[in-house]
């Protein structure tokens, strides 16, 4: 029984410790991006939409329906990249702009790929499964600051 207990004590401090510790060892070293209030709140739209985008697109291509997948990604594709004011693009760095271009270019060519009758899901899937992979190496790279 006491051995038991010792274990419980020593998870419970293991425990304790990680939680602890972790926090002040966890900086964000990543490359600051410095925009007003109101662009930050711009990028993080466009990146919820992002998000809703890509789960959708997933959900109906493995569906088989592409005119929703091509409902979904049209509007997230070159439009909106245009709409983007260039005082706020003008802020990002090159590699970061061009990582979202890319995503951007990404959505239109699911658009486009949708809209033909022998449109594959494999096809999309592949495409999105790619795209996201730039997901991940922007947020790995970059956070937003408010100046
Ligand atoms: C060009 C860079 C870049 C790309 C590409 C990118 N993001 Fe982001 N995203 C960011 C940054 C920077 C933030 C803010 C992170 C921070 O400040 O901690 C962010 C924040 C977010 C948030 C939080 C939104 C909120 O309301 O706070 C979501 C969700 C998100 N991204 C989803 C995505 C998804 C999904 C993709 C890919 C389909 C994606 N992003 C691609 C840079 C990017």
């Amino acid at each position: 029984m006491a051995k038991y207990r010792l274990l419980f004590v020593q998870i419970l401090l293991g425990f304790s410790f990680s939680t602890m510790v972790a926090p002040s060892h966890a900086e964000d070293t990543r490359q600051a991006i410095w925009l007003n209030a109101v662009e930050r709140e711009v990028l993080l739209i466009e990146m919820r939409n992002f998000l809703r985008g890509s789960q959708e697109v997933l959900d109906y291509a493995l569906k088989d329906d592409m005119a929703l997948v091509h409902r979904t990604a049209n509007p997230i594709g070159t439009k909106m990249l245009k709409n983007l004011p260039k005082e706020m693009t003008d802020k990002m760095p090159k590699s970061f702009y061009a990582m979202l271009k890319t995503l951007h270019y990404g959505f239109a060519e699911i658009a486009d790929i949708s809209k033909s009758p022998t449109a594959e899901s494999k096809v999309v899937l592949q495409k999105l499964a790619n795209m996201q992979k730039l997901c991940v190496g922007c947020h790995a790279n970059f956070q937003l600051k408010i100046k």
